[in-house]
């Protein structure tokens, strides 16, 4: 069960997410704090920023693990020991397994590069283009066990223009991954969003 304010994150790169969310924490003095990050791979450069900000980190490779549920549940123990209030995936490339999910329901927060339900999954930029849509964007949602479809919390929307290819498309929908992520993330850890089955209310902060 949550009794804390600790934000517990996961990444697998760049960390850029985690940036956007622990600088508006920061920014904003959100109640809860990012107290760990943890990554599957070693040389995610989230990792970096996370210790030079003081932050707790974890790698727990993916690869050490016999099987995906060794791997999920020792992730599992890890994140409990926070006792989180949320526990964000910022760029976490594993499929997490259903009981994973269920231990963390309703805690559980995801940034995915589309406008789901419209290309859940890999390479979502590319297949944008592929395509031919005019608009793409991002979501956040409620992580399910029914991978990338949760209730939605939080969609952005860019344009595709004509000459663009995969890296500028990605680093416009980037650009508003950092916009819509770090409030929804607040919300959540204030215990602000109400779910009614698919959709999502995110409670202003005032009338709460
Ligand atoms: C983001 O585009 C996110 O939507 C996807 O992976 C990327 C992670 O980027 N799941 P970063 O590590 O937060 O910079």
């Amino acid at each position: 069960m949550p009794n804390s304010d600790n934000i517990v994150v996961l990444i697998s790169g760049r960390g850029s997410n985690l940036q956007a969310i622990h600088r508006a924490a920061v920014a904003e003095g959100w109640s809860a704090r990012i107290a760990a990050v943890i990554s599957n791979r070693e040389a995610a450069g989230g990792l970096d920023y996370a210790r030079a900000h003081g932050i707790d980190t974890a790698v727990l490779d993916h690869r050490a693990a016999p099987n995906r549920e060794a791997f999920d549940a020792e992730l599992a123990e890890r994140i409990a020991a926070w006792r989180p209030c949320a526990v964000v995936l910022a760029g976490f490339m594993r499929v997490l397994s259903a009981g994973f999910v269920r231990r963390f329901d309703g805690r559980l927060i995801n940034v995915h590069p589309s406008l789901l339900p419209a290309f859940p999954g890999l390479g979502t930029h590319r297949r944008a283009l592929d395509a031919g849509v005019k608009w793409h964007g991002a979501t956040v949602h409620l992580v399910t066990a029914d991978l990338d479809h949760g209730p939605i919390v939080a969609q952005a929307v860019v344009p595709v223009h004509d000459d663009d290819d995969e890296a500028r498309l990605a680093a416009r929908v980037l650009e508003q991954e950092h916009r819509i992520f770090p409030p929804a993330v607040r919300a959540l850890a204030e215990g602000r969003l109400r779910v009614d089955g698919l959709r999502v209310r995110v409670v202003p902060e005032a009338t709460r």
